[in-house]
């Protein structure tokens, strides 16, 4: 066996945490031959809760589970970490305005990017979970200089299978028929998934569905989708999240497939006319380990105007954030 990976899961007691270390014991997450190292970060008051979780790992009697610890400290937390999965956050609350949750976001964020900087691996990959993400990614990369930006993404390949499955369904295939579906943007509602450039079964896909639906009732679905499985379900969408992690975190260690793509929110390197320095979701190819922006796509009127409309959600809430000095 190779040496043990040190994984690094913040908000280990809540749903999404609760989940996905079940998906890291069964090898799904790093490998069926990568044993693993897990810090679980949780709130103080949320220890008892994580103790309990760490219990019932032990009963998975994984034999890719060398050690598992439960702190609430970051510095502890994060030393040595080869991954870091932010997913902890704090959620919104009645009452509670945009710019609280931006303050309270922020504070997080700040505080365990210091830490990654300070004490994790010196490859240590970060994938952002917590919302918003976007920001929220934005705000650890900026409080951890000696960690190369590209290292940082946000969660956005939730979005990206809910768009595969929505055309996959409209066309009547199987989603590996489907490849370069995009999401651009933000993970909100302003978010921007692009079939200009899908492929179903080889052909493009606006010739294999009509443009009206591609340009209106699949956007709204696959961006309000999350709000639809609260309205249907009375929760958050978690088990898809959980997918949504694996599929990400496989294909940045694996490689995406030749002729395809996935998508993850990044530091924009002034790509595609995003604002550098915004974390943007961006259609993203990995190799060696590391992810890609997909160079020279075309980039038509109607994808501008959308893409333009959510970079400016995400300045609009980096301006929020730098006035409460936490950039
Ligand atoms: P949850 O409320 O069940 O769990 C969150 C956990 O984080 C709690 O156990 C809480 O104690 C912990 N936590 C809060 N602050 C913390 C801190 N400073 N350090 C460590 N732990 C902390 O929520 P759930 O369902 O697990 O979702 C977590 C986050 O993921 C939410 O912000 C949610 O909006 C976001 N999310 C993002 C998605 C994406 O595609 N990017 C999709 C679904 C959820």
């Amino acid at each position: 066996m190779p040496r043990p990976v040190t994984l690094t899961l913040s908000g280990a007691a809540g749903q999404i945490g609760y989940s996905l270390l079940f998906r890291v014991a069964s090898g799904e997450l790093l490998g069926p031959d990568t044993p693993v190292r897990v810090r679980m970060l949780e709130r103080p008051d949320a220890l008892g809760a994580a103790e309990g979780v760490a219990l019932e790992l032990q009963d998975a009697a994984s034999p890719l589970l060398a050690d598992v610890a439960v702190t609430a400290d970051p510095r502890t937390a994060f030393d040595g970490a080869d991954h870091a999965i932010l997913v902890g956050a704090r959620p919104r609350t009645a009452g509670m305005e945009r710019a609280d949750l931006l303050e309270a976001n922020g504070a997080i964020f700040r505080t365990q990017g210091a830490a990654i900087n300070d004490v994790a691996a010196d490859d240590v990959r970060v994938l952002v979970i917590g919302n918003p993400a976007n920001t929220n990614t934005m705000i650890a990369a900026a409080h951890a200089p000696d960690v190369p930006a590209d290292r940082f993404t946000a969660l956005t390949r939730l979005d990206h299978n809910r768009a595969l499955a929505q055309l996959a369904l409209r066309a009547g295939v199987s989603t590996r028929e489907i490849a370069r579906v995009t999401v651009w943007g933000n993970h909100s509602r302003t978010q921007y998934p692009d079939l200009r450039h899908a492929l179903v079964g080889g052909r493009p896909a606006l010739e294999v569905v009509d443009r009206a639906w591609a340009e209106g009732e699949f956007i709204e679905t696959v961006a309000q989708r999350g709000s639809a499985i609260i309205a249907a379900r009375g929760g958050s969408s978690v088990a898809s999240t959980v997918t949504a992690i694996v599929d990400h975190v496989r294909l940045r260690r694996g490689g995406t497939p030749p002729g395809d793509w996935s998508s993850a929110g990044r530091v924009s390197d002034g790509s595609y006319g995003v604002p550098a320095g915004l974390v943007c979701s961006f259609p993203v190819t990995a190799a060696d380990g590391d992810w890609h922006v997909v160079p020279g796509l075309e980039v038509d009127a109607f994808s501008r105007a959308r893409i333009d409309a959510s970079v400016a959600e995400l300045a609009d809430e980096r301006d929020a954030v730098r006035h409460l000095g936490l950039l």
